[in-house]
């Protein structure tokens, strides 16, 4: 079967820049990408393309390439799905909130309104995609609903998970390590579904990059790549504390284990925690599904991952409070960053947050610059956690334009993010504008120790 039109609900950081790289390679295929957010699909229309609403480096370009030829995007969700063959789904999954399960289990929610509506509005065969992080055996759920309440039409459900990273998100797309698809490979429709996905991404990648599962290898695997990965951090940030205690550099210690080729140099670099949307929200989900089969150590096992890296924002905001002769109250605060890593304007479970959050209740004024993320943002990340009123957040945090006018005047300055443009700032005149002594923070590792230290300040940094 060869797809004509696909429709993908949910144009977020993974609809979003997916489509538009299935769009670019796939000229023949039409790509309408839908969501019930209006504001943010007139971004996505907006005539000048550096206002889409996700910032990701090459992305503009290729929307532009392809909007309007081949990829649209539209709030009418319902005509979308009836015109598609192929329906990606791909809207948010968050921690639950409330309920059973609720700080662990993904809400499945907009997944079950998703399949709700095209059970509603389909009448002809479809083939569904969960593009969404889910938990395992969720294809299962979905179709159930699907085959329950429909029109009698077939449905084919696959699982192809994201590997993109924000920041990163348009090279993983057009050259991955691999594509992963799960189908119900031991029925014939089954195995068409799956080979009509892999002929899509067979446009342009490899065909040995291309893996085809049963769908809950699928779906597990994919929570168990991010929660390896989300444990090399954890585990290099547990050493970096130790190396603090014990004046060894984790930089050093990461250089020497990672040059060792079973285990390999990349994400071993500590850092003041991870973040982003996936990490944290998928460790839960794993610890949340081995608990419900009575594996509480398993369980364990992997909530540790979480918890070492609670305790290293923690840990961060603790020891600026400390070498401020413990107390920061009404003292000025420079961060510089708030996206959960550079080159992208996302900040979900930033570790920003948690330490804005901590110095704040230490009475700490906290100015705020970040290239990419909004002020508007910057606020509605902070009323989300709920540690204090709005107008009071409004009132404690001023955010910046300008990482100069940021530091000028401050007792300290935190390196939240390791934006590249940091760098490039003028440190000495950053330097003579603050107040003595000169504290600098750098929570990623970001700037060179020996350069910082001769300008004069007193520098901590994660792991020496
Ligand atoms: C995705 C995945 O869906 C998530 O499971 C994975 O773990 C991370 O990546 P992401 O694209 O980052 O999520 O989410 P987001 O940027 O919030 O985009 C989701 C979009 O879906 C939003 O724009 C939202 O408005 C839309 N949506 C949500 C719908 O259109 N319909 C709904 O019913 C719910
Ligand atoms: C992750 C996965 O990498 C991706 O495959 C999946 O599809 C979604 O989740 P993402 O969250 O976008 O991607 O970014 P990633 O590059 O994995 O970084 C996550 C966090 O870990 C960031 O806060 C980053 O700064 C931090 N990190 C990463 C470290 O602190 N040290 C490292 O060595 C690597």
């Amino acid at each position: 079967m060869k797809v004509k039109n696909i429709c993908c609900i949910g144009a977020g950081y993974v609809g979003g820049p997916t489509m538009a790289v299935i769009a670019q390679r796939c000229p023949e295929i039409t790509v309408t990408v839908v969501d019930i957010n209006e504001k943010r699909i007139a971004a996505w229309n907006d005539t000048d393309v550096n206002n889409i609403p996700i910032y990701e480096p090459g992305l503009a370009e290729i929307v532009e390439e392809a909007r309007d030829r081949n990829l649209f995007f539209s709030t009418d969700v319902d005509g979308a799905i009836d015109k598609a063959d192929m329906i990606f789904i791909s809207v948010n999954t968050p921690t639950k909130t409330y309920g059973i399960g609720k700080g662990m289990a993904a809400d499945l929610k907009y997944i079950e309104l998703c399949a709700r509506q095209i059970a509603r509005v389909a009448t002809n065969d479809k083939i569904v995609v969960e593009k969404s992080t889910l938990p395992v055996r969720t294809a299962q759920a979905l179709k159930n609903i699907l085959d329950n309440t429909g029109n009698g039409v077939n449905f084919q459900i696959l699982s192809n998970p994201e590997f993109l990273a924000e920041g990163t998100a348009v090279t993983d797309l057009l050259a991955p390590d691999r594509v992963l698809i799960g189908g119900d490979i031991d029925t014939e429709k089954g195995k068409k579904a799956v080979q009509t996905l892999v002929d899509i991404y067979g446009h342009w990648v490899k065909p040995e990059h291309i893996l085809t599962t049963n769908v809950w290898s699928s779906e597990l695997s994919k929570l168990t790549a991010n929660a390896f990965l989300a444990q090399r951090v954890s585990s290099i940030n547990a050493m970096s504390e130790l190396c603090e205690a014990t004046g060894a550099d984790v930089n050093e210690v990461s250089k020497a284990v990672g040059m060792d080729t079973r285990i390999g140099p990349k994400f071993l670099q500590a850092s003041v925690g991870f973040g982003g949307s996936c990490f944290q929200k998928d460790i839960l989900n794993l610890v949340y599904i081995a608990k419900s089969f009575g594996l509480n150590q398993v369980a364990d096992y992997w909530e540790q991952v979480i918890l070492l890296n609670d305790h290293q924002k923690r840990r961060f905001a603790a020891n600026i409070v400390k070498t401020l002769f413990n107390t920061v109250s009404g003292k000025k605060i420079a961060m510089l960053g708030w996206a959960f890593k550079k080159d992208t304007n996302d900040t979900r479970e930033a570790a920003s947050i948690y330490v804005a959050d901590y110095l704040l209740n230490e009475q700490a004024e906290i100015v705020v610059y970040d290239p990419k993320v909004t002020e508007e943002q910057i606020y509605a990340d902070l009323d989300y956690l709920g540690t204090r009123s709005s107008e009071e957040n409004r009132k404690l945090i001023t955010v910046v334009n300008d990482p100069e006018v940021a530091c000028s005047e401050s007792h300290a300055v935190a390196v939240m993010t390791e934006w590249d443009e940091f760098l490039e700032l003028n440190w000495e005149k950053i330097y003579e504008s603050m107040l003595k002594p000169a504290f600098l923070f750098d929570g990623r590792r970001l700037l060179n120790k020996k350069d910082m230290e001769d300008l004069g300040f007193k520098l901590y940094t994660i792991g020496n």
